[in-house]
């Protein structure tokens, strides 16, 4: 045997060694718990053979409380790049048979190397998370190491997209990484994320809560608003990243891509007209509005389960990507409130980081009233959505459906806020106010002198309804350009898109706005 056959196959041997992670029977034991490996996610995520790897050989540098004799090849994280559709992406993924894959001084620095490289060549970075958070071993190493990843997480938000997956725990500081990321997707019973965990809670707040109800995927994607979707399993958290990075751009200086369906798009959909009740106070379905009018109806839902009086996501119109935002009257007749301004808030400045055009769909009634949101702030959660349009300088298309009352028509993003092209359907109701409510301020000291006040009110409602509540008051004044006719929404929204392709706007040259957080 030649020398150098050796050395090769010391170089297979060692990178054998590498590939086991903490060994064959801490694998067992994970898949035991039905969860994949950091290997076998990052083979369903990538095509097939387009993984390189780095740092296989790294080790950790820590040489007391035992940790001389616990030492891994690649130590706890497996990072590289690859491709996904083609596309180019960089890759970490924790090794929880590693150590719990809890995090060291090294195995920051591996991350961060790919983070770097990621900038520096313009591709998304996504993480795969399960981590018992920083390595305890090594303390202030292994903090010093979280600060380095958060760092970088914040120099790349807006220049590359920042995915991460959680596929187990995700304790302590291990949290902060992905929330400084722009989409988080969690596997349901199987991951959670939480800064302290149930025994910490019990002796310090004497709560009793398990896991799943602490930090799971289900609480995260409906409750907290952390999560963006909570998958079934491991597969479908992992389809559902794909499935996103299809719509994303790979940095901020590029568009995304355009995937042309077969959709025709002078398809005309006669069920639009048919959409909208006779009775305003009816609520209808706008994901019909959507489904019908997006390229094949393919549209990608993002934070489906949290504040669902909004509708956020993903879908393209002649081949084009755009994010979606949409009130739901079937939910809390589609109300704006706290949550659901945070979430189109941050919804808008993503697309806007990334050049992808925003189509509003409306109706929206107006804010929540209440001591509740009052008391927790909708002045300054409310604030965030008015912010972000405001700020956004990419193509925004607004259909108005139906309601758009008083601030809510405003903020969603109107013509005032640099809406570029403004519609509305003619069931559009565009008005201060509501005319129950108009009438009542406007005319109950008359209507007390009244024989029958009840009846005057009614018919002053009516008067208000007839002349007031309508798309064209609105378009006299320009604020609307045109008033379409539903079933031709979707070419009507092409058309404007492919008018605004080239759009160029500015905002004022400053260190960075004052977003009310
Ligand atoms: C070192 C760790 C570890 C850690 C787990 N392990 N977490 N080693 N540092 N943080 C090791 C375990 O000792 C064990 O090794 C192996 O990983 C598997 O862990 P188990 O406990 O057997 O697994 P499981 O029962 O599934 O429990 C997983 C777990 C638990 C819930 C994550 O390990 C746990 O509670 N870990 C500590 C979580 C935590 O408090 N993290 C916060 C750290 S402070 P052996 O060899 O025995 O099998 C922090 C602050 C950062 O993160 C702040 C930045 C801002």
């Amino acid at each position: 045997m030649s020398l150098m056959q050796k050395k090769l196959d010391d170089l297979m041997q060692k990178r054998d060694q590498a590939r086991l992670g903490g060994g064959q029977e801490r694998i067992d034991a994970h898949h035991g718990k039905g969860r994949l490996t950091a290997r076998e996610r990052l083979d369903l995520l990538l095509d097939a053979g387009s993984f390189e790897e780095f740092d296989m050989f790294k080790t950790h540098r820590c040489h007391h409380s035992g940790m001389q004799e616990k030492i891994f090849l690649g130590d706890g994280v497996v990072t590289g790049y690859g491709t996904v559709d083609g596309r180019l992406v960089y890759v970490y993924a924790q090794d929880f048979t590693v150590l719990g894959g809890s995090l060291s001084e090294t195995l920051a620095e591996k991350i961060c190397k790919v983070m770097d490289l990621a900038v520096k060549n313009g591709a998304p970075v996504i993480g795969l998370n399960d981590s018992g958070g920083a390595r305890i071993q090594e303390g202030i190493e292994a903090l010093a190491g979280y600060s380095e990843i958060f760092l970088r997480n914040v120099m790349a938000s807006g220049v590359v997209p920042q995915i991460s997956a959680i596929f187990g725990p995700c304790a302590g500081g291990a949290v902060y990484s992905p929330a400084l990321t722009d989409f988080i997707v969690m596997v349901k019973n199987n991951s959670y994320m939480f800064l302290t965990g149930p025994k910490v809670v019990k002796s310090v707040t004497h709560e009793d809560v398990t896991v799943e109800e602490l930090g799971g995927a289900d609480m995260h994607a409906s409750q907290s608003g952390v999560a963006d979707y909570a998958a079934e399993n491991g597969l479908d958290a992992l389809a559902y990243v794909k499935s996103l990075l299809s719509f994303l751009p790979q940095n901020n200086m590029e568009n995304a891509p355009v995937v042309l369906s077969g959709d025709p798009p002078d398809r005309r959909d006669e069920g639009l007209n048919a959409l909208i009740p006779d009775n305003p106070n009816e609520a209808y379905d706008m994901q019909e509005v959507i489904g019908r009018t997006v390229d094949n109806g393919d549209f990608f839902e993002v934070k489906a389960k949290f504040a669902p009086n909004i509708i956020t996501g993903f879908g393209r119109y002649n081949g084009q990507s755009v994010g979606m935002v949409a009130n739901q009257p079937m939910h809390l007749s589609g109300v704006l409130d706290i949550n659901s301004s945070i979430k189109a808030a941050r919804f808008v400045r993503f697309c806007d980081c990334f050049n992808i055009p925003v189509v509003t769909l409306v109706d929206v009634p107006g804010f929540l009233p209440g001591t509740n949101q009052e008391y927790n702030g909708v002045i300054r959660h409310g604030a965030k959505i008015l912010y972000a349009y405001a700020e956004a300088t990419i193509p925004k298309v607004t259909v108005v459906i139906r309601k758009a009352y008083g601030g809510a028509y405003c903020v969603m993003s109107s013509k005032h806020l640099r809406g570029d092209i403004n519609y509305a359907w003619p069931s559009a109701e565009i008005a201060v106010m509501g005319g129950k409510g108009a009438v009542e301020v406007l005319y109950s000291r008359e209507a007390r002198e009244t024989a029958d006040p009840a009846a005057f009110l009614a018919a002053k409602e009516q008067e208000y309804s007839d002349t007031m509540v309508n798309p064209y008051i609105a378009a006299r004044r320009g604020y609307i350009d045109d008033i379409i006719e539903p079933a031709r929404t979707r070419f009507r929204i092409i058309k404007a898109l492919e008018m605004l392709k080239n759009k160029r706007d500015t905002n004022p040259m400053k260190k960075h706005g004052n977003i009310p957080l």
